[in-house]
């Protein structure tokens, strides 16, 4: 299936852009690649005809999102309509990805995918609006609700944040009222290998899923987990979300249930310590 992955470069887009036989687009490489341009997206996806496009362009900065609101919506929500529309056209089948922070994170339990959504911040918005664009328009999509996610090879996610502050912090707070489960890009992508190879078989319907490691827990857990695996002497203390100053609000409770999607793949997901542990060793 000719697939055409768009932003190859970020966390997810490099890892998939690695392990599934693609034309990987990316700005730094693309120069006439212009999300904010439908007929340079168009162009490109005219170009190579593919039959599949995996979305991994996204404004990813939370606390951001509340400033640069317009870029936000230009990448999150009108870069994916266009893209929607297009595959609508042509029928190609859209891979999107998006985020537990379309919740509002009082739910008692995990969210699954009939959970009322209520974003807590711009990006949550924006997130969700691309979602409701693509079911409206219809075109044949898969959307992937993906949480904490994180690339070992990369600066700007919370795995790789804490493996760097245990390196020069002695004394480390993190918030123990914000649960989820830390999820790589690896795992991210044999899932979505599979559901590929599924979808060619016709086994796999279109819709919304979420996908995640199993067994959440909160962020100060997750803290004296790692200092164990890397065998640190931190002090890992910890310490309430209302303490901690950031400009954007986070839904406490991420966790998301993946029964949808195993019940398909008839595959139990795996946790996040031996996600995290195949990352690390
Ligand atoms: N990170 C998380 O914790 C998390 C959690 C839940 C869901 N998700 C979702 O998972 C997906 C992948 O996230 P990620 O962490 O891999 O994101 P990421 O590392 O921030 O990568 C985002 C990609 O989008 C590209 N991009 C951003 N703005 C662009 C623009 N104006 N023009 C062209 N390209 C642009 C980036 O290109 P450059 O490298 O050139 O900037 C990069 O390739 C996203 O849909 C995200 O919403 C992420």
């Amino acid at each position: 299936m000719k697939t055409l992955v768009f932003g190859s470069n970020g966390q997810l887009g490099s890892e998939i852009s690695k392990r599934i036989k693609s034309i990987h687009i990316n700005r730094k490489k693309n120069h006439n690649f212009d999300i904010s341009n439908f007929n340079s997206v168009k162009k490109i996806i005219d170009k190579h005809k593919p039959k599949m496009i995996i979305n991994c362009v996204a404004f990813t900065n939370v606390d951001k999102a509340e400033m640069y609101k317009k870029l936000c919506k230009q990448t999150n929500v009108l870069f994916v309509e266009m893209l929607a529309k297009i595959c609508k056209i042509n029928n190609i089948l859209l891979i999107h990805f998006s985020t537990d922070y379309i919740f509002n994170g009082r739910k008692k339990g995990p969210y699954n995918e009939k959970s009322i959504c209520k974003p807590l911040n711009y990006y949550g918005k924006s997130k969700l609006t691309a979602e409701q664009i693509i079911r409206k328009i219809d075109c044949k999509h898969i959307i992937l609700r993906v949480s904490w996610l994180y690339n070992i090879r990369k600066k700007n996610n919370f795995i790789y944040k804490l493996t760097e502050q245990m390196k020069k912090k002695t004394i480390i707070f993190l918030p123990d009222d914000q649960f989820g489960s830390p999820t790589s890009v690896r795992f991210v992508t044999s899932i979505l290998l599979k559901i590929i190879s599924f979808y060619k078989k016709r086994n796999f319907p279109h819709g919304t899923y979420n996908l995640a490691t199993g067994q959440p827990s909160n962020r100060y857990q997750i803290g004296l987990y790692l200092k164990k695996f890397l065998k640190t002497n931190n002090e890992i203390q910890p310490i309430k979300t209302y303490k901690i100053k950031s400009r954007a609000k986070r839904p406490l409770n991420s966790t998301l249930s993946t029964i949808k999607l195993q019940k398909i793949l008839k595959n139990n997901l795996i946790n996040w310590k031996n996600d995290l542990r195949r990352n690390l060793g």
